[in-house]
Order: structure tokens, then C-alpha cells, then sequence
């Protein structure tokens, strides 16, 4: 058997991808291997959503040309966003590189290890009509793409650049596929794509999800991300509706200022975004809500800054992720006039990370002596005489039982100690 190491950065659209890569492999004899060492070949799922992410995959990379001077018999490739953006420079810049694959062809991995320093970059027309195979590892929830790409063009974002245009899987290879991995033990299903509720087959999003959630076997839906622009009744009255559908959504609002979200290009206000909340919180009771924040966009003044701080002390989020701005090759707004220094963009990054942590702090303390519906996932890795877990809000559950409980298994829990990132509790049956 052959050996393969895949390293993988980025979101949980590229981490399936790494799945399907391996999946793919698997059929041509590799299986993987957790040290770079062992590998024959070695493959670099990489992340250009900001600067960061791509400078820790150089780093990674600059790392294995040892790795080929000891075994030059080693393939070493590139794949994911980074291999999209860059192509042939990658090929330049790294000698030891072997080949360079888009994300939008992974389907074609056999052809770049066959092939002497390939670069597949090609836009993909018929990505979405293909039924790649995944190797998941096994667990309670897996990963499904429902889309692949992005039409939306916010001026900061690398990704229709990276991930092509949007284009949906037709809804019945999505329940066929979803179907296979319920009659393999799994429980939980998260549908992905960089903006679900633009899905379009044979049905629209709602459409979608109430075809999953009639699969029998099944016992939770969650989908990432939503637009807000986008975010319909409809889809909020499902949500309501429709048993598997978990009370959570991400909803990514990324500034509190009107004329910042106007310079990002996201086409909605922060009177929209505040609606929207208001019926999510009216019709899912219970739902959790998090989001994305970007501090330091160019222009922001300390005005705009201050309206995300209100947005975020009015909203009250039960989680959100915030990054400081980072200035992306082809995008708009990295050749926008009045960027601000990395200073201004940290201080304002730790400002929202600071309240929000209270905020978080605050929300999960409501929770004390509250009894949550937790779906266990298997023993805790940090304390083995714990079991772990998700409420259907999507919090973590760490979990005391007089009894062993099996991966897959749900029980309802009452939260003795909630923490900030965890939450603490006793099984009841
Ligand atoms: N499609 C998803 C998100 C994709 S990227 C959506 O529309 O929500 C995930 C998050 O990374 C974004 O929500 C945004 O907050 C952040 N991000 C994207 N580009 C960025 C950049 N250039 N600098 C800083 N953060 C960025
Ligand atoms: Fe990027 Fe905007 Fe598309 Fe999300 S919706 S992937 S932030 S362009
Ligand atoms: Fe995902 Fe990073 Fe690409 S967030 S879509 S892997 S740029």
C-alpha cells in the first residue's frame, strides 16, 4: 500500500475536500499517514483567506524540501486555494514541488501524480454533476457539499476568485449521498456551501432541507453559511418547522456600519440584519446565533468601528469569529484607498474579541441548571472519564454519565458548571 500525508488549512468546505481527496486515493491504493516522513506522497490543502493562513502554509512547505532531500522518490503537491491563486509560480517559487490542483478539480488527482509538475487550474463546469467519493473518518456527523463556488463578490474576499461560480449538486445525488451515510451510522449531516441560501437544483434552499430532513435514520441537519442578504422567511419558518433542522445559525454580519457593509459589497443594512435576527428569534425560540467580523476594513474610522461594538452589545451573539482585515491579491478592496495600519486593525480586533468573550461568558451562564438535548461523539480527549458532545445550538458538551455513552447515541444533559468556550453537565437517563 502507499502512503499518503495531506495536510490541510482553511474552512470545512476544504477540509471535506481533503476527505474526497483521500477518498480518491484510497481507489488508487494509498492509505494516510500522520507523519510526512512515512509518506510517498504528500499533498498541501491550502487557505488564501487571509495573509496568515497562506504564510503558515509556506512555512510548511519550505519544511518538507528536507523531506525530498532525504527520499526524492516523495511527491510533494499543492492543492486547495493557494494552488488555484498561485498556479504555475507555485511550481517556480518551490522547485521541490510536483504538481499544483485547483480545488475545482480535485476529480483529476490520479493525473497529477502521473503526470511531471501538472498544474490543473481549469475552471470546472461540471464539478457539481460529479459524485466524488469521501473517506470520512468515522463519527456521528459528516460533511455534504451542496454547492460549490461563489457569485457574490465581497470586495475583501479571495474566494470566487479561488472557488469559481456558484454551482449547486442536483438535490437528489445530495440525499442519495446522504442516505449512504446514514446507513453507515452517521447521525448528523452539515450541508456546505459560501452561501446555501442561493442553492438551486430541481429546488430552491427550503426545498433542499425538507427533502433531508424526511430521510429516516437521520437525526440532525445543520448548513453553513448562510447570506444574510439572502436569508428568506421561508428558510427561517423551516427552520422552525422542521424537527432535524438544529437551532443554530451562522450568519456572518462582518461590520455594524452601514457605509462599511456598502464598501464590502454585502447589500444589506444593519436594519436588515437586525430584522432578520428579530424573526430568527421569534420563530426558532431558543436558536443561537453566531457570526463573522472583520476589524480594520479600509476607511473604517473609529465611529465605524464603535457601531460593530453596539451591534455586537445589541445582538448578543452566542459565538462569532473575528479577524482583522488582510489585503488579498485580486480583490477591490485591496486597492482601496485608506487602509489602516496593522496596529489600528489589532487594537480594534481585541476590542470585539474582549466584549464578545463576555458576552459568550454571559449567554452560557443562562444555561446553569438548564436540561439540553446533547448528541455524544465519544470520550473526551482531555479527560477519558468524560464524554463529549453537541447541544443542537452547537455548543460543547462535556459530560458526566454513570454509564458508558455510546458515539451517536442522545441524551438529555443538565448543565452543571457552563464555561465560556464548554459547558459542563450530568447526564439524566
Ligand atoms: N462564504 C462565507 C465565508 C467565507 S470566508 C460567508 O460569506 O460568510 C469566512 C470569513 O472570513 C468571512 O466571513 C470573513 O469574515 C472572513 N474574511 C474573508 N476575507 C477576509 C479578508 N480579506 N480579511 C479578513 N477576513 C476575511
Ligand atoms: Fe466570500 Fe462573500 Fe462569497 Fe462569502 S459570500 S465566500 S465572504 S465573496
Ligand atoms: Fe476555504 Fe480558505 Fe478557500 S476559507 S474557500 S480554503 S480561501
Amino acid at each position: 500500500m502507499k502512503k499518503v500525508y495531506i495536510k490541510t488549512f482553511g474552512c470545512q468546505m476544504n477540509f471535506h475536500d481533503s476527505e474526497r481527496l483521500l477518498g480518491l486515493l484510497n481507489a488508487q491504493g494509498y492509505s494516510a499517514v500522520e507523519d510526512p516522513r512515512d509518506a510517498d506522497l504528500i499533498i498541501f490543502n491550502t487557505c488564501s483567506i487571509r495573509e496568515k493562513a497562506e504564510q503558515k502554509f509556506f512555512s510548511q512547505l519550505g519544511r518538507t524540501k528536507h523531506v525530498k532531500r532525504r527520499n526524492p522518490s516523495v511527491k510533494i503537491g499543492v492543492a486547495g486555494c493557494i494552488a488555484q491563486q498561485r498556479g504555475e509560480e507555485l511550481l517556480k517559487r518551490a522547485p521541490h514541488v510536483d504538481f499544483v490542483l485547483g480545488p475545482q478539480n480535485i476529480s483529476r488527482i490520479g493525473e497529477a501524480i502521473s503526470t511531471e509538475r501538472s498544474v490543473i487550474t481549469e475552471e470546472n463546469e461540471e464539478l457539481h454533476t460529479l459524485d466524488i467519493p469521501a473517506f470520512r473518518k468515522k463519527g456521528v456527523s459528516a460533511w455534504v457539499n451542496i454547492m460549490y463556488g461563489c457569485n457574490n463578490f465581497c470586495s475583501y474576499c479571495i474566494v470566487p476568485y479561488t472557488r469559481g461560480r456558484e454551482r449547486s449538486r442536483p438535490a437528489d445525488s445530495i440525499v442519495s449521498e446522504i442516505r449512504m451515510l446514514v446507513s453507515e451510522g452517521y447521525k448528523e449531516v452539515t450541508l456546505l456551501g459560501q452561501n446555501v441560501n442561493s442553492y438551486r437544483s430541481e429546488t430552491d434552499f427550503v426545498g433542499l432541507l425538507r427533502m433531508v430532513n424526511g430521510i429516516e435514520g437521520l437525526e440532525r441537519i445543520r448548513f453553513v453559511t448562510s447570506h444574510p442578504k439572502d436569508l428568506g422567511s421561508d428558510l427561517i419558518n423551516a427552520i422552525g418547522e422542521l424537527d432535524k433542522v438544529c437551532e443554530h445559525i451562522h450568519l456572518p454580519l462582518q461590520s455594524g456600519s452601514d457605509r462599511i457593509l456598502r464598501l464590502m459589497n454585502r447589500k444589506y443594512t444593519m436594519q436588515d440584519y437586525l430584522k432578520k435576527v428579530e424573526l430568527l428569534r421569534a420563530t426558532v425560540p431558543g436558536i443561537a446565533i453566531t457570526t463573522d467580523i472583520i476589524a480594520g476594513f479600509p476607511t473604517e474610522t473609529e465611529e465605524d468601528h464603535q457601531a460593530t461594538i453596539r451591534a455586537l452589545e445589541e445582538i448578543q451573539f452566542d459565538g462569532i469569529f473575528a479577524f482583522k482585515f488582510s489585503p488579498r491579491p485580486m480583490t477591490k478592496a485591496s486597492e482601496m484607498k485608506g487602509q489602516l495600519p496593522e496596529e489600528i486593525r489589532l487594537e480594534r480586533l481585541n476590542e470585539i474579541l474582549r466584549l464578545q468573550d463576555k458576552i459568550t461568558e454571559r449567554k452560557n451562564a443562562l444555561l446553569k441548571d438548564k436540561t439540553v438535548e446533547v448528541l455524544v461523539e465519544g470520550s473526551s480527549e482531555s479527560a477519558p472519564e468524560l464524554f463529549t458532545g453537541r447541544t443542537r445550538t452547537n455548543k460543547i458538551v462535556n459530560i458526566r454519565a454513570d454509564r458508558p455513552l455510546m458515539a451517536g447515541e442522545t441524551v438529555k444533559v443538565r448543565i452543571t458548571t457552563p464555561h465560556r468556550h464548554s459547558l459542563d453537565g450530568i447526564a439524566l437517563s
